[in-house]
């Protein structure tokens, strides 16, 4: 049986979600691109995760900080000295593997062989050099998380915008890991956009606090869709924890490729980072509580979740194949689904003139011009309308609109619901206000 990824993964490309990166020269390992419908699929989860996190809270503010940073940040992080995997080398074939991700056999899965090198610590920062010398000097990395331009900018934050703890700064961008072993399509990449919040908060309700973003971050994720019998929160054993945490928990999915593994993770960071940053710039990075009067040093608590990741498992969580009645009275047959939330479906309206007659073609061209000012909107007049409801089904359109020759008399269209199929004629004055009430 084919595995429900495998049917994503083919979706994916062949509806212009997500091509392999440098396809032409025979692509490039752990990396993709996003295509016309990938970038406004994620698009809408950035959306949604900036208006949860940031616009409707009074204590969260946003940040942008640069990818490249001075090298001497990934030093003080401790980013340089330990993030690292165990990487393992098979001396037969000379396969490269993460050695906790070997099957339990031990046997190479390249050649099968079960012959190893003595395992070695492999940093997965990618180095570059900034300026025109190539010398130890101008070295620096890409940046692996985005969460240390959000310490580094803790002391502007404080001083221009009046925040009090506990409060949060969020920040979404590209990260980068040289993994050792990539894979499972979008799930282990090279180059990935991160959504990240740093809350900051007292010590001694970090706790707490944690508890809460527990519940926040899985009630997102129920929120937009994602099935709650595929996802669970795991603790972390203390040797897995990153090297700044005291506590961390996943919220994991049951990914079909793997079973359970993290979608998002929630860390208690404690002060490690603002402190190491004090120790190692000079500068001071408490903050002066009015009320005790005294300085602190905030203890951070981290919810930080992949982009792609969480478009991965949207895309299988809403995957659906399912038996629909054809044209033909009493026929049925299989229809691809994307059962997405609303608010993330790339498309949001499709546009469809009954058959290729002028008059309709008119009156669909115009509605379709109306709607695309406010929706992600597309206009397609190809093939039977069966055929046209099935491609918009496949891409997770939760509305299709039809003009037909009723149109020309009652003003009106109909309007089909994605999932139920149900259809319903509303006048075309009536359209934004009856979308609007649909979509948010
Ligand atoms: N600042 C915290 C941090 O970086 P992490 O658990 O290493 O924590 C956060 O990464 C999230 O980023 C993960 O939960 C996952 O969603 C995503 N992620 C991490 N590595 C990834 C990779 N190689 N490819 C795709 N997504 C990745």
């Amino acid at each position: 049986m084919i595995d429900v990824t495998d049917k994503v993964v083919s979706l994916a490309k062949r509806r212009g979600f997500v091509f392999p990166g440098s396809e032409l020269y025979s692509g490039i390992g752990g990396i993709y691109d996003l295509g016309p419908l990938g970038v406004e699929l994620a698009n809408n989860i950035k959306k949604v995760w900036w208006k949860n996190i940031v616009s409707q809270r009074d204590n969260v503010v946003g940040l942008d900080s640069a990818i490249l940073m001075n090298r001497q940040v990934w030093h003080t992080s401790g980013h340089v000295e330990s993030f690292a995997d165990p990487l393992a080398e098979c001396k037969n074939c000379h396969s490269r593997f993460r050695e906790d991700s070997l099957p339990k056999s031990g046997n190479c899965p390249a050649c099968g062989k079960n012959d190893w090198t003595e395992s070695r610590m492999f940093n997965l920062m990618f180095k570059t050099h900034i300026g025109p010398v190539e010398e130890e000097g101008s070295e620096t990395f890409l940046r692996p998380e985005t969460a240390q331009g959000i310490f580094v900018n803790f002391g502007n934050v404080v001083d221009t915008m009046r925040v009090k703890l506990p409060f949060g700064i969020a920040q979404i961008g590209k990260g980068f890991r040289n993994e050792i072993t990539t894979g499972n399509f979008l799930f282990r990449v090279r180059e990935f956009e991160m959504m990240e919040l740093e809350y900051f908060t007292f010590p001694k309700t970090a706790e707490k606090d944690f508890e809460y973003w527990q519940k926040e971050r899985m009630d997102w994720h129920l929120s937009l869709g994602l099935k709650k019998e595929n996802l669970r929160f795991r603790e972390h054993e203390s040797d897995e924890r990153a090297h700044y945490a005291t506590r961390s928990v996943d919220i994991e999915y049951n990914w079909p490729f793997m079973d359970w593994g993290e979608l998002e993770g929630i860390a208690n960071r404690t002060d490690y980072d603002l402190k190491q940053h004090a120790k190692e710039s000079g500068k001071d990075l408490s903050y002066f509580d009015e009320e005790t009067k005294k300085k602190i040093v905030p203890y951070v608590i981290e919810p930080s979740i992949g982009v792609g990741r969480m478009m991965l498992a949207l895309l299988i969580d809403a995957y659906t194949e399912e038996k629909a009645p054809t044209a033909e009275k009493g026929e049925s047959e299989t229809r691809t689904v994307l059962k997405l939330h609303p608010n993330l479906s790339p498309v949001k309206v499709a546009v469809l003139p009954l058959v290729k007659d002028q008059k309709l073609i008119k009156i669909a061209k115009e509605i379709h011009k109306d709607l695309k000012q406010e929706w992600e909107t597309m206009y397609d007049e190809v093939g039977t309308i069966g055929r046209r409801y099935r491609r918009q089904d496949e891409i997770g359109t939760p509305y299709c609109l039809t003009v037909d020759f009723d149109s020309l008399k009652d003003n009106s269209v109909t309007i089909r619901d994605r999932d139920s199929m149900k259809q319903e004629r509303v006048k075309i004055k009536d359209l934004q206000e009856y979308l609007r009430a649909k979509l948010s």
